[in-house]
């Protein structure tokens, strides 16, 4: 960027600056959804995952209660669990209270307050066992710590996965088999396709918690790069893309209106939209090619009864 030394930029976080810069200036603006996630953001998703249309993490919790013993039996003992995003712990602890033996946990997050948080609160509820986080993008080239000795497991619930492109999941993947070696295993958390009626109020539920959720990033971005969004000037919109299989969320320009981010206009006509976040929902048989290409196998499954989520099992391959 050519004004580093622009006044009104001094002092603002300069990757989140262009991000939003260069999402505002494309022709179907954008804003990138890892963005979502600030101090209010992260709370008012803890409670989307509690609301009655939300039905993602009460049903993965589900199927990883109910089959933790199997899940468990086909990991065997001296597994190293390395958690991708240490936000689900109630997941984890699923996982940990059933595995024989764990040798190790290893989460694994960008935000090294909360990481460092989570890993003081495993260490307080199971003592003996060696946690090691790790501050990273999970995209990044990441390594293990030498002195781990398990068997690497690695663990992505909550299908967050599906914030991702084909090719996001491609390079995503094959770090993963390449952080957790010729005999890591993958334990994920998918949502599967189903019918729009169940999907839509999910991402646009009666309180309205995910409208919040949503808007926060126009509040997040007025805060931490002085901007001047009139929330009420937006709408929350989440809307079923068939052909792409994923819920788009998006904010909706309810007026022609402009906006000054650090010293940048960024004009918004009446109906235009910003599109703030992705969540793809799979078919089974499509994401195995994904998986293969990237050198896993995927080894077992557990789904629950409506098969809304599957909770599936991957082995390293060649
Ligand atoms: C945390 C990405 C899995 O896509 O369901 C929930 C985020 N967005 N409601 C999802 C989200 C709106 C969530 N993930």
């Amino acid at each position: 960027m050519d004004d580093v030394f622009d006044p009104a930029t001094r002092g603002l976080d300069r990757k989140f600056l262009e991000d939003v810069w260069r999402g505002l200036s494309a022709p179907q603006k954008t804003l990138p959804c890892e963005y979502l996630y600030d101090e209010t953001g992260s709370n008012l998703f803890e409670q989307i995952t509690e609301l009655p249309e939300y039905y993602p993490t009460r049903t993965e919790i589900g199927i990883l209660t109910n089959h933790a013993a199997e899940i468990a039996a086909a990991l065997g003992p001296n597994i190293v669990l390395v958690e991708y995003g240490a936000g689900a712990s109630t997941k984890t602890r699923i996982l940990l209270d059933a595995l024989t033996d764990p040798a190790g946990y290893i989460p694994i997050d960008v935000s090294e307050d909360f990481l460092l948080q989570t890993a003081d609160q495993l260490r307080a509820e199971y003592p003996g066992l060696p946690v090691t986080p790790m501050v990273g993008n999970f995209m990044a080239d990441l390594q293990l710590p030498s002195d781990v000795t398990g068997k690497a497991v690695g663990f992505f619930p909550g299908s967050t996965l599906g914030n991702l492109s084909d090719d996001e999941i491609h390079r995503f993947m094959r770090q993963a088999r390449h952080l957790l070696g010729a005999d890591g295993r993958f334990v994920l958390g998918i949502d599967l396709r189903k019918s729009p009626d169940i999907l839509v109020p999910a991402y646009d539920d009666a309180a309205g918690v995910t409208a919040d959720f949503n808007l926060n990033l126009l509040t997040r971005i007025n805060r931490d790069l002085n901007a001047n969004f009139d929330r009420a000037g937006f709408a929350h919109r989440a809307l079923w893309n068939d052909s792409a299989s994923r819920i788009e969320m998006h904010l909706l320009s309810l007026k022609d209106q402009s906006v000054e981010i650090a010293g940048r206009q960024f004009d918004f006509s009446e109906g235009e939209t910003i599109h703030t976040e992705n969540s793809r929902k799979f078919d089974l048989d499509q994401l195995r090619q994904h998986f293969t290409a990237a050198g896993w196998a995927l080894e077992l499954k557990w789904l629950d009864p409506s098969a809304y989520f599957a909770v599936l099992l991957l082995r390293a391959a060649d």
